[in-house]
């Protein structure tokens, strides 16, 4: 049986989430690009050093927020832990914490900032493949725990159909997009040339 039009035609949160931060996606891309042609792997460092920030401060936000429990059903790799790691074999110094914005999130707005953390395992697979030195090889230029821990998609699909469960009225919507573009602004302020966070030890 086919939709009937009407529910064809009605965006869900994740179509609106997608349209209205495709701007705040877009300009964090930006702050990365060239990242893979960068021999020095400065970029890639700074990338690493700016999940790893975000991971700290925003997986505690979401662990006590409506939405907690979600990452315990199949319990994928941490991606916070997989940061550290390669953080220390890019001799990044250790960062102070940095304290996100949203701290005590509704659902909605918990659901747009677990749509940005667990949306960024979408790019992890072309990122991964990018930092190969043969595509036929498994050799790569740089530390990819934190890339390979992100590559498994299966958390975002889980947010995606606890978002579809959920009946999202215009005002619910909103502050979700709000709290999404909260979010990637968080992790563009992390991404800084001249951040103290990225300084290698
Ligand atoms: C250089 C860095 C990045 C690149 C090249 C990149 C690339 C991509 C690509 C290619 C997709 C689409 C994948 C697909 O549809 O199969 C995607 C999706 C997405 N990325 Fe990124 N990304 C980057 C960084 C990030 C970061 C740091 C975040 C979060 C802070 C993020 C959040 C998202 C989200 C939320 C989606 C899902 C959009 C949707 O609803 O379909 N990305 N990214």
């Amino acid at each position: 049986m086919s939709a009937s039009p009407s529910s064809q035609s009605v965006p869900s949160l994740r179509d609106r989430l997608r349209a209205d931060t495709r701007e705040a996606h877009e300009a964090l891309d930006a702050s990365f690009a060239g990242m893979f042609a960068d021999a020095t792997g400065t970029r890639y460092a700074r990338f690493i050093a700016m999940n790893r920030a975000a991971h700290a401060a925003i997986d505690p936000v979401l662990a006590a927020s409506p939405l907690a429990g979600l990452k315990d059903e199949e319990a994928p790799a941490d991606r916070l832990d997989a940061a550290h790691r390669d953080a220390l074999a890019l001799g990044l110094a250790p960062a102070p914490p940095v304290r996100f914005p949203l701290p005590g999130p509704d659902l909605f707005e918990a659901f747009g900032i677990a749509y940005v953390l667990e949306g960024s395992r979408l790019g992890a697979k072309y990122m991964l493949r990018a930092i190969k030195i043969d595509q036929r090889t498994d050799d790569v230029r740089w530390p990819t725990d934190y890339l390979e821990a992100s590559s498994d998609a299966r958390p975002f699909t889980r947010l995606l159909d606890r978002m579809a469960a959920e009946r999202a009225d215009e005002p619910a919507i909103r502050r979700a997009v709000e709290a999404a573009d909260v979010t990637f602004r968080f992790f563009r302020s992390l991404c800084g040339d001249d951040d103290k966070r990225t300084t290698r030890a």
